[in-house]
């Protein structure tokens, strides 16, 4: 069942389009891989859906509502979150605090519609002894940990999630697919993933949108996407990047 749809999406910043008439849906419960190369629009296009930013043409659908006019707060309050490329957190408190001004963030904004208990997002983040941990020692997996704990305590139903997997190491890009996979699982919270670890989204994803110069180009499964000729093209030869 689509639970977003975008409809002839524009965005245009003065006389630059980053987006061109990008229509396709998102299914509810699926992770989504966004991928394309630097500039395609793909920061953009997730702030487009989740209210950072309000499209110039077209529309946005979120469970049957037309948001393409809301604001960021107001896409929280109706279950949209978002992750960014470089974690955003409250720096000088603590882990659990942190999760806990998600919580009263989320209440704020969209009352007590969907509460994921505090204890789930400890445990599906790996944060549970770490609870006490000032944010501003936490390494760089840990603080993707405690951004998208964070946003989970929002209650959201859907998470756009930018770049998740810059700067981590081999091993990392495992342990953190894995806590991706289990939000997805545990709590069928849809995602939604820009990546440009063509490699590591097509483990993860369940299809893939490629867009380039802010146009869409393709959205299939994994193994259509990435074995098709134009992509491939598209990326010149950056199809084997880890
Ligand atoms: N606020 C803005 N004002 C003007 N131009 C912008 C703005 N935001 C983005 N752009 C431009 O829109 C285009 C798409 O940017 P965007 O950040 O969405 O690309 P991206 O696919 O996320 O790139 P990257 O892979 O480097 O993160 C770029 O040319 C960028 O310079
Ligand atoms: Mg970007």
């Amino acid at each position: 069942m689509t639970q977003m749809s975008l409809t002839n999406v524009t965005m245009q910043f003065g006389p630059f389009r980053a987006l061109t008439d990008l229509s396709f849906g998102i299914e509810r419960g699926e992770i989504l891989g966004v991928a394309g190369p630097n500039g395609a629009g793909k920061s953009t296009l997730m702030n487009v859906c989740t209210g950072g930013l309000q499209a110039t043409r077209g529309s946005v659908v979120f469970n049957g509502q037309d948001i393409t006019g809301f604001k960021r707060h107001s896409r929280c309050g109706l279950g949209i979150a978002q992750t960014f490329q470089i974690p955003t957190l409250l720096s000088s408190v603590t882990v659990g605090e942190n999760l806990l001004a998600g919580q009263i963030f989320g209440h704020e904004v969209r009352g007590a519609a969907m509460d994921i208990p505090l204890r789930d997002i400890l445990y599906l983040t790996q944060l549970e002894d770490q609870l006490t941990l000032p944010a501003s020692q936490a390494d760089l997996l840990t603080r993707k940990r405690i951004m998208l704990g964070a946003a989970l305590a929002t209650g959201p139903e859907i998470i756009f999630m930018d770049e998740p997997l810059g700067g981590l190491n081999a091993q990392e890009i495992v342990e953190f697919l894995q806590v991706i996979r289990h939000v997805r699982e545990e709590l069928g919270i849809t995602i939604v993933m820009v990546e440009h670890k063509t490699r590591a989204l097509a483990e993860i994803a369940d299809r893939i949108l490629i867009i380039n110069f802010g146009a869409f180009v393709m959205l299939d499964t994994p193994g259509v996407v990435l074995n098709d000729d134009h992509v491939v093209e598209i990326y010149l030869g950056k199809k084997h990047d880890a």
